[in-house]
């Protein structure tokens, strides 16, 4: 018995040997150290051998189960090391690859500058107020000030819906002037409100020319509003858009929807007005025209002309914002060029 023993010792330990996969490992275990294994039976038989034989069989044996444990023990945390070694480096990461760069959206300048805009009235207590884009004669045109046999019409290079061309047609709208109408339809004074969104004109594009842009209107009625509010109002707006240094030109101009009209314009960035081709060769952009609000305006809007008044405005984003950043090609804006975008 002692003579098998010594045979399956070396037997098991030589397979153990051989043994390099840990899956290969736990059938040897099952083999060599199972319930069902030689070495378990003789184990188990020793309660029927004499005394004598069962003391130095069993020793034996429990000596050989020991060597086969610590034998798996040890094969085990071997092959265990080198599975984690061969995957490491196989799914190994190379941490000093450069990683993939993921591109940042960021907001077009135009809407950047809009926000702006805004955002130095909504500081002066102005509200903001969105109108639809595509819009009735009536607000567009008759309820400024501007019937349809007016030579103002002639400013506005329309873009109509409709075929007819009359006053119930609906059109793109040239400008958001509508907003004022439509504004006093539904609120009563005191107002103090900008309209930004998008007009429309039926133009041959240039340097200066889009068929269609941005515009913000703005719309203040009160009691004693005066002229000089406007001009307050406004130049604060030049301030915080193009700081203290940049010169303002505040003049007189026409619109049909305001009496007196005023034009703003500022110094030309391009060639610090010196004059070129941005400007004309007239050292200065125009980007707002403004006045005192009609009181015939103020009437359609059911407000009493002799008891409020009121001043309006409306400027051009794309125009502030080729001022505000020296760009001299308004068609730059939305040619999508992602050279162009990118600087902003
Ligand atoms: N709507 C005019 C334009 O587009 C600008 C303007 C607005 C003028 C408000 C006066 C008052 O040219």
């Amino acid at each position: 018995m002692l003579k098998q023993l010594k045979e399956l010792r070396r037997e098991a330990l030589s397979e153990l040997n051989q043994v390099n996969e840990l899956r290969e490992l736990n059938s040897w275990r099952v083999h060599h150290l199972g319930k069902k294994s030689k070495l378990t039976q003789i184990l188990r038989s020793l309660a029927t051998l004499p005394l004598e034989e069962r003391k130095k069989v069993g020793a034996q044996a429990n000596e050989i189960k020991r060597a086969l444990e610590s034998g798996l023990v040890e094969k085990k945390k071997f092959l265990e090391e080198i599975h984690l070694a061969t995957s490491l480096e196989r799914e190994g990461l190379d941490v000093t690859l450069p990683g993939r760069p993921v591109p940042i959206g960021r907001l077009h300048p135009i809407p950047q500058v809009l926000e702006e805009i805004c955002d130095v009235f909504k500081n002066m207590g102005f509200q903001v107020f969105e109108g639809p884009d595509v819009e009735w004669d009536y607000y567009n045109f008759e309820a400024l000030n501007i019937p349809q046999w007016h030579p103002a019409r002639d400013m506005f290079a329309t873009l109509w819906v409709d075929p007819e061309m009359d006053k119930e047609s609906r059109l793109l709208r040239t400008h958001t002037s509508p907003m004022q109408i439509r504004l006093m339809e539904k609120k009563r004074p005191p107002i103090r409100a900008i309209m930004p969104g998008r007009v429309y004109r039926y133009e041959a594009t240039d340097v200066t020319h889009e068929s269609m842009l941005y515009q913000v209107e703005g719309l203040a009625i009160d009691k004693d509003i005066t002229l000089a509010d406007l001009k307050g109002t406004l130049f604060e707006f030049s301030r915080c858009l193009f700081g203290e240094e940049r010169k303002v030109r505040f003049r007189c101009d026409y619109f049909p929807f305001v009496e007196p009209g005023v034009e703003v314009a500022i110094e030309c960035s391009a060639c610090h007005g010196t004059g070129c081709r941005l400007c004309g060769y007239s050292g200065w952009i125009e980007i707002l025209g403004a006045g005192m609000t009609h009181p015939d305006v103020l009437k359609r809007g059911d407000i009493d002309p002799e008891i409020y008044s009121g001043f309006a405005f409306g400027m051009g984003v794309e125009r502030i914002a080729m001022l505000r950043y020296g760009i001299d090609d308004i068609r730059l804006f939305y040619r999508n060029d992602l050279r162009f975008l990118k600087q902003f």
